[in-house]
């Protein structure tokens, strides 16, 4: 399989740094630029990525690479893969999939856009039709095509098969979110350690809009909405990776508990079909210890380490047609780099790129 070159933009923060890690040695994808913003361009990556945060060192042959622009006749490569801040990603990427480039983005600017797609390859890659919606109304030679939000990742792929079974009615998410969500320098250590923040901007809407339109129908190239109702709280606790949501679940038809388990238990998509280099063989992981999952012991399950969600603790609620569960997901991984690398993969497989 001929190698296709890529570049990352946004290379030095904590999204970026994983896009290296998943990517330097990446079977199908090589890369031949890195951005990031003037405070970086122009500097080798060991001097830009100064707040480096993985367990690996930068790869060898990254050390001296110079960081470049974020801009397309710097960045030259037919796939871009962006970790930038929404504030500027909506210009950059713009400018990419205008120049003719495909963006796999992190970002949550084009998420809602009517004619991008937003994917989790093993939920909703018919979404992918989208593509050719968006290239004829912005008149773009390249697009692009968005992950969602690193909480929603988790929650959407853990409700999918639990909608498709049993019809969701009601969801009621409670989240405990990872500092590594709120990127480079983040949280500074004095307000979150030994504290819990029960408030992160703009995330709410984010999980319960994305959840939706994830969860929604192709129909005559638009997609309509999933119409179960959801609400969510979302909170900065003070664990490095890894985000643990609480789910408190109400489905139209009865839901078994076993049956539940079996569901989640059994899902699989396009990527494990498809065997794709970083699809985990199963995308979810059912445990049952009554004290499982944690964020420490369980953020990297998965036969692709990070990327597999981990649910335990499914239990009733107060009738046939209630349920509760606890998810783990990692943020950065799973829910971020992991999460655009598995979208470029599955894009390549099925000849978009
Ligand atoms: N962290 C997560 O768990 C997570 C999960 C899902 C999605 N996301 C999304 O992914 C994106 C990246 O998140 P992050 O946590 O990695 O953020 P981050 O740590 O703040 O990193 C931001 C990156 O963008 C670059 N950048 C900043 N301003 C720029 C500018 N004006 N022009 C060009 N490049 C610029 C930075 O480069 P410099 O070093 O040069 O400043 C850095 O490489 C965001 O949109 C975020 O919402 C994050």
């Amino acid at each position: 399989m001929k190698k296709i070159d890529v570049s990352i933009l946004g290379c030095t923060g904590t999204v970026g740094q994983r896009l290296i890690e998943m990517l330097y040695n990446h079977p199908w994808f090589n890369i031949v630029s890195i951005a990031a913003s003037e405070r970086s361009a122009g500097k080798t990556y060991k001097d830009a990525a100064v707040n480096w945060y993985l367990p690996m060192d930068i790869p060898e042959d990254l050390r001296d690479t110079t960081v470049v622009d974020t801009d397309p006749s710097e960045a030259e490569a037919p796939l871009a893969f962006s970790a930038l801040p929404s504030e500027i990603a909506k210009e950059v990427e713009g400018k990419f999939a205008e120049a003719g480039c495909v963006v796999t983005s992190n970002a949550s600017s084009y998420r809602m856009e009517k004619d991008v797609p937003l994917i989790i390859p093993e939920v909703n890659p018919d979404h992918l039709q989208l593509i050719d919606v968006q290239k004829e109304n912005r008149g773009w030679r390249g697009y692009i095509v968005t992950d969602p939000n690193c909480t929603a990742i988790g929650l959407a792929m853990v409700l999918k098969p639990i909608h498709d079974h049993f019809k969701l009615d009601t969801v009621y998410v409670n989240t405990m979110q990872a500092i590594s969500g709120a990127g480079l320098p983040g949280v500074p250590g004095l307000l979150i350690t030994d504290n819990v923040i029960p408030y992160i901007k703009g995330e709410e809407p984010k999980v319960m809009n994305e959840t939706l339109k994830i969860l929604g129908k192709m129909e005559d190239k638009q997609i309509k909405f999933a119409d179960f109702k959801i609400v969510a709280s979302c909170n900065r606790v003070p664990v490095i990776d890894g985000h643990t949501e609480t789910v408190f679940i109400r489905t139209k038809e009865p839901a078994d508990i076993e049956e539940v388990k079996k569901v989640l238990r059994e899902f699989k998509g396009e990527p494990q079909e498809l065997n794709l280099p970083s699809a985990p063989k199963q995308p979810i992981i059912v445990r049952e210890e009554e004290d499982r999952p944690q964020p420490r012991l369980d953020r990297m399950a998965g036969t692709v380490p990070g990327m597999s969600a981990t649910v335990g603790r499914i239990r009733p609620g107060f009738d046939e047609n209630t349920l509760l569960l606890t998810l783990i997901s990692h943020n950065t991984i799973r829910g971020a780099a992991g999460a655009v690398v598995l979208n470029a993969e599955l894009l390549y497989a099925k000849n978009y790129l």
